[in-house]
């Protein structure tokens, strides 16, 4: 069995990767860099350029299902230019896949592919299942909307379409967490804005798991990425602290500071989404990582 993962190098990539090595799945992947092109016994990466349509086509070859998750990172300043990448490396890579699928023999039946719970609205009080229909029509809501759009145009292939709303993901080798938690450890760490903001975490082999489970189980449709519990982000920084052994006592961050100092990306620490994991869970996907003690003191214990 092989899998073909786009972003494979990546914080969630990795992970997946790993999960497949131990799984007994073989991983071809697709890399913009050559330098992150490895040959062993369970991967082969291979070199593929969306913005000029780039692609090496043996990347496909006796792969039955793809894994969707490159993108350039919303973590850096949102410039007007920086935007622009932001939308189109999820647009030109789901366009590359699909044009290269079109023009081959194949054997791929179903693409998951990454989304985000960004598409949800900013609220307080909404608890969002896969079943809303509403859409925020900020920036992200917008990337999100059009990417989700992007790979529903698989289908018109026959390939089944999975789309994984991904939340908050905890990782102890990059991404929020370690960036949460410096400040903690130096006992400066505090919430932004009222702290009351809906964080809507997942521990990243939870998320893994997810994404090689909807590929053994077939499962199409969209998916929330996000564990059981729902925290608020007051709840994140003090579990944080616990993990770590370090009090928490700072005053929150007011979200004009929080707006100076990181422009429209602000949005990231202030914006609320209370997303639910039931789907996932009625398929009977099991949770290593439900609770957030359980998933911080695996990450910082
Ligand atoms: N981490 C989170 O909290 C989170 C939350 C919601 C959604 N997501 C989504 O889940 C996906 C995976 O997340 P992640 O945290 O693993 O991301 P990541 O660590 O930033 O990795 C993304 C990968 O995408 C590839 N990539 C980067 N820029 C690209 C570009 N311009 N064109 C083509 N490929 C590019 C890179 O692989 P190569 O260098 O090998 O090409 C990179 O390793 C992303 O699409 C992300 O938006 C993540």
């Amino acid at each position: 069995m092989t899998y073909l993962i786009t972003g494979a190098t990546g914080l969630v990539g990795s992970v997946i990767t790993k999960q497949c090595a131990d799984q007994g799945i073989k991983v071809h992947y697709l890399t913009t860099s050559k330098d992150k092109i490895r040959a062993t016994e369970n991967e082969q990466g291979f070199f593929w350029n969306p913005k000029t349509k780039e692609i090496d086509l043996n990347a496909f070859k006796g792969v039955t299902k793809i894994i969707h998750l490159a993108g350039a990172t919303v973590a850096k300043r949102w410039t007007e230019s920086y935007k622009k990448v932001i939308l189109n490396s999820r647009i030109d890579t789901s366009r590359l896949l699909l044009e290269s699928l079109q023009k081959i023999d194949h054997s791929v039946t179903q693409i998951i592919s990454a989304s985000a719970i960004g598409i949800y609205p900013d609220s307080l009080t909404k608890y969002y299942m896969e079943s809303s229909t509403d859409k925020s029509d900020d920036f992200l809501g917008n990337v999100v909307e059009k990417w989700e759009e992007e790979v529903d145009n698989f289908s018109t292939i026959g390939l089944k379409v999975s789309k994984v709303r991904i939340g908050l993901v905890l990782s102890d080798k990059g991404g929020a967490l370690p960036k949460m938690a410096q400040p903690v450890k130096f006992g400066v760490g505090s919430a932004f804005a009222s702290g009351k903001q809906w964080q809507s975490w997942i521990h990243v082999k939870d998320l893994a798991g997810i994404f090689i489970f909807l590929a053994k189980n077939d499962l199409g449709g969209v998916f929330n990425g996000v564990a059981p519990d729902a925290v608020s982000q007051n709840k994140l920084i003090k579990a944080i602290g616990s993990a770590l052994e370090k009090p928490v006592f700072f005053p929150n961050i007011p979200a004009f500071v929080a707006k100076l100092l990181l422009g429209e990306m602000a949005q990231l620490v202030l914006s609320s989404q209370r997303v639910c994991s039931g789907k996932i869970r009625q398929h009977n996907y099991q949770f290593k990582y439900p609770k957030i003690d359980v998933a911080l003191n695996d990450l910082l214990g």
